[in-house]
């Protein structure tokens, strides 16, 4: 598996230096000539543990919540304070975890990020099922949160009991998505779940849609090694057969394919933190994606906290790009929104996308991966499914073994990917 992603970062790179992520950082983060720059928040707190979950995330306790809320906010100060105004963004996400356990302490931080940045594109909160109550969806609106994202698996008994997740009561959920409105509802569904068919997905799609979601996820079952979780992983064959199949219902359905994995009924329906040029990431485990680099700070909650006291950034690893180490996290990336611009890589780089990889770009053509209009290549159903079977390959290879890391050592020397 890391042959794959090994030789296809040779070539992409035209090197044989690895991704060397060393744990040296930048106390001061030059972003103040980013632009399309994007937010992200973490709050890794949740009231159950799922055992196939590969994010940072760790039990819900009020009084660790707490201490680990005030030291993000110093860390937004830290970080914020490094630039002279406010800095515009595109969007504040906060993920999880399940940051909405800390819905009443969201609008505090959302005064901290806004202090320095002036957001333009909204905000997004992630929720478990259990956080849809009235009392707590009034709360984010008033806290300024125009997105949320409801991780629902599945609407489905024995797809649930697969996942060790609770039932889902659908009529309740319809009537209190219906009294409080948000401008984007996404739902997250899991397929490639032993058993699952076309017509098992499709129901989950429809009721997504039906009780009040404009978006939904629809995200690949990934058997991370470190986590515990039992359940088999689905053949290829059969997972491209689903792939293809949920692509084309939604795209008979008039849904717009807004990433690999989402779909929307409406053109404004967006909940992405991944596809911006550059992002800045708060709280444990958030990554943070500049010009000439790429960090990602501690897993330690405890660790995080020590860090801010010390009035030091709670970066554990820092990765220096060389410029085709970069193109390629660019490329990467913007990909995932199924679309790479041509003028917008030569606004990014300097350099011409067909100079840097005009061979690449030829390749894909012939293999029926990517079409070109007016200098903007669109991936095909065959590409997006190949773009998603690579990015498997890419989290299990790189992804996995990082996060693997990272969860028992807090500062790790480096990581070699
Ligand atoms: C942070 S959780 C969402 C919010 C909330 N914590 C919850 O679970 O309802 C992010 C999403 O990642 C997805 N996810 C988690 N583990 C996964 C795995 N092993 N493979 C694929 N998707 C996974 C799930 O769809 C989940 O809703
Ligand atoms: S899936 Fe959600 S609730 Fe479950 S452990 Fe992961 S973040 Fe927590």
């Amino acid at each position: 598996m890391s042959i794959i992603t090994n030789l296809t970062r040779m070539w992409l790179t035209r090197s044989c230096k690895p991704f060397i992520f060393k744990n040296d950082y930048d106390q001061h983060l030059p972003y103040a000539d980013c632009d399309n720059l994007g937010l992200y928040v973490h709050i890794p707190f949740c009231k159950s543990i799922c055992n196939f979950c590969p994010y940072c995330k760790i039990k819900y306790s009020k009084e660790l919540c707490d201490r680990y809320i005030d030291a993000l906010i110093r860390e937004i100060h830290i970080v914020g304070g490094q630039y002279r105004g406010k800095k515009k963004s595109t969007s504040l996400y906060f993920g999880g975890g399940t940051p909405a356990l800390a819905s009443n302490r969201l609008k505090e931080i959302i005064d901290a990020v806004q202090e320095h940045f002036v957001i333009t594109e909204g905000i997004g909160v992630e929720l478990h099922p259990d956080n849809v109550v009235p009392s707590v969806l009034h709360t984010l609106r008033e806290a300024g949160v125009t997105k949320i994202s409801i991780g629902i698996q599945s609407f489905q008994k024995n797809f649930q009991e697969i996942l060790g997740r609770t039932d889902i009561k659908i009529q309740k959920l319809k009537e209190i998505l219906y009294e409080v409105s948000f401008e984007t509802v996404s739902m997250d569904l899991i397929f490639a779940l032993p058993g699952q068919t076309f017509d098992s997905i499709k129901s989950d799609i429809e009721t997504a849609f039906q009780i009040g979601a404009n978006h939904v996820a629809i995200y690949p079952f990934i058997d991370f090694t470190f986590t515990s979780s039992t359940v088999t992983t689905m053949p290829k064959k059969e997972k491209k057969a689903l792939l293809d199949a949920v692509t084309n219902y939604c795209a008979e359905k008039g849904y717009t394919r807004n990433s690999i994995w989402t779909f929307s009924d409406s053109q404004h329906a967006k909940y992405s933190s991944m596809t911006r040029d550059n992002f800045l990431g708060f709280g444990c485990s958030a990554t943070t994606l500049l010009k000439d680099q790429f960090k990602i700070n501690t897993f330690s909650v405890e660790e995080y906290c020590g860090r801010i006291d010390e009035k030091m950034l709670p970066t554990s690893l820092t990765l220096r790009f060389t410029l085709r180490q970069r193109m390629v996290y660019y490329l990467f990336w913007t990909a995932y929104s199924t679309q790479v611009n041509e003028f917008e890589f030569k606004k990014f780089f300097g350099i011409s996308l067909k100079k840097m990889y005009g061979i690449e770009l030829k390749i894909a053509k012939w293999l029926g991966f990517i079409t070109e209009q007016d200098g903007v290549y669109s991936m095909t159903l065959k590409g997006a499914f190949y773009y998603h079977y690579y990015e498997n390959f890419y989290t299990l290879a790189y992804i996995d073994k990082m996060w693997r890391i990272m969860k028992n050592e807090a500062f790790p020397q480096m990581i070699e990917l």
